[in-house]
């Protein structure tokens, strides 16, 4: 584009250095904004019409060009340069090519400034429900898992050491209670997204008689940003969208993380399909599982994300900045990582077979039922202080003589209290299980209500999207 062709270029004389377009352009990245745009410019266009600013047949003509541009772009056959700087202006001089001089009304009191905030907003919604989607996929995939493994005793750690036996099913509804809050998180991202910025102008508003409520109901915002200042300078709703995502990325992390360590030979409690893992080009025995650990180093950038938009944000003063142009890549950035994280982390754990054999015995091993022995004496009258120093010396009995709880006799148990009867004998991992029997607890009956509740609030969640 020549430099006399540029929109704003009326009060310059000399062109632009070419290094200096190239530098501020944005065109690259922002195209991805091009439906919002257009969106924002036909609303714009009908409300001009409605307020008597432009004729109805100018009204046709511009609509009926931006939706040939619309076209345009998703086939293909625009070629955007560094020249047309932004979407913005790359929609606008388009406009220019094919109606010529009545394109000119289509920026009538609007700015960029709110018309960029306006399309990052719509933008943010759109990817924000698609975010959604996946997330109460992958949670509906989880409870799935959950119901089909409700019988298997897993072993539950803490520090990473074997702690207490647990149902795997309740060990992977703790990842739906996470991504559960996830989605109020994303829902209250898109709350904020929700408020229309349109006729703010550049900051100060705008000097026509503009109908905003008819804007923000023709694009679908549940209501009006309040001031036009900030209205063109935050990006509140960003930050929210990224805190989410870096929040959801760091449960699926986690996820990961556990999943990583199942699978080493180590622990051997799941094996991963084929399909899902990926072998060594020097070391023919291997299969690594490289999807998670991706997964888990993609949220470090999610979490970087993060800190770019607060370090962006944090010296702007009133009102739009350039620096702002940078709110978009790491935003696509991470809305990208974590609707493929989200969809590549529920195949990988419908690719996991878990080792019920290894589970099993790995629930009991490290005296896991050394708290269900200390509870036993509490109940039938001991202190449980006292009580836990006794099952402290019949596992140091234990070590010492290499044998598991379930090896010793009542006559080796009542060496160490005389509380002690039969039924001790009868205790292993899922009488341990089936004690834990509160609201939030891992026995069976506990675990099928909070799986039949998850059941529940995921039907709702799938009518609602
Ligand atoms: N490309 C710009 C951005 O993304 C659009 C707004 C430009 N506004 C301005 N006054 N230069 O922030």
């Amino acid at each position: 584009m020549h430099q006399k062709n540029k929109l704003w270029a009326g009060v310059f004389n000399e062109k632009t250095d070419v290094s200096v377009e190239n530098f501020t352009a944005s065109i690259h990245f922002d195209q991805a904004l091009y439906q919002e745009d257009i969106a924002c410019s036909i609303a714009h266009v009908k409300m001009l019409n409605k307020q008597k600013i432009i004729p109805a047949n100018k009204q046709k003509k511009i609509i009926d060009a931006l939706l040939k541009i619309k076209k345009k772009i998703e086939q293909g056959k625009m070629h955007f340069q560094n020249s047309q700087e932004d979407i913005h202006l790359a929609i606008e001089s388009e406009l220019f090519k094919l109606i010529g001089k009545d394109a000119g009304y289509l920026h009538t009191g609007r700015s960029r400034n709110d018309l960029v905030a306006t399309d990052l907003r719509l933008y943010c919604l759109v990817s924000t429900r698609q975010i959604i989607n996946q997330v109460v996929t992958l949670r509906k995939a989880i409870v799935e898992i959950a119901q089909e493994q409700k019988d298997t005793i897993f072993p539950g750690y803490t520090h990473l050491q074997s702690a207490q036996p647990v149902l795997l099913a309740h060990h992977l509804l703790a990842y739906e209670s996470m991504f559960q809050r996830d989605t109020d998180r994303f829902m209250h991202a898109m709350d904020r997204a929700n408020s229309m910025p349109l006729a703010s102008g550049a900051l100060a508003g705008s000097g026509y008689n503009f109908d905003r409520d008819f804007l923000a109901k023709e694009l679908g915002f549940q209501s009006l940003t309040s001031n036009s200042m900030d209205a063109v300078s935050d990006r509140d709703f960003v930050i929210d969208l990224h805190s989410s995502i870096a929040t959801c990325m760091v449960h699926l992390s986690r996820l990961s993380e556990e999943i990583i360590i199942w699978a080493s030979k180590e622990f051997g409690l799941v094996s991963i399909n084929d399909q899902y893992a990926t072998g060594s080009s020097i070391m023919p025995q291997k299969k690594n599982p490289d999807v998670a650990e991706l997964v888990r180093g993609k949220s470090a950038r999610t979490i970087g994300n993060l800190v770019q938009i607060l370090t962006l944000m944090k010296g702007l003063p009133l009102t739009y900045n350039r620096d702002l142009q940078e709110d978009k890549e790491p935003l696509f950035d991470s809305i990208n990582t974590v609707i493929n994280s989200l969809s590549i982390t529920k195949g990988l754990l419908k690719a996991l077979t878990f080792n019920k054999k290894t589970a099993a015995n790995l629930a009991i091993g490290g005296y896991s039922l050394a708290t269900d022995i200390a509870d036993y004496l509490t109940i039938k009258g001991i202190p449980f202080r006292e009580s836990h120093n006794i099952v402290g010396k019949i596992v140091q009995y234990c070590t010492k003589k290499n044998l598991l709880f379930s090896e010793l006799s009542l006559d080796e148990y009542r060496q160490f209290s005389k509380k002690f009867n039969k039924d001790i004998l009868d205790l292993d991992a899922m009488q341990s299980l089936k004690n834990r029997n509160l609201t939030g607890g891992t026995s069976p009956q506990q675990v099928q209500k909070a799986l039949k509740k998850a059941e529940v609030q995921l039907n709702k969640l799938m009518k609602k999207n």
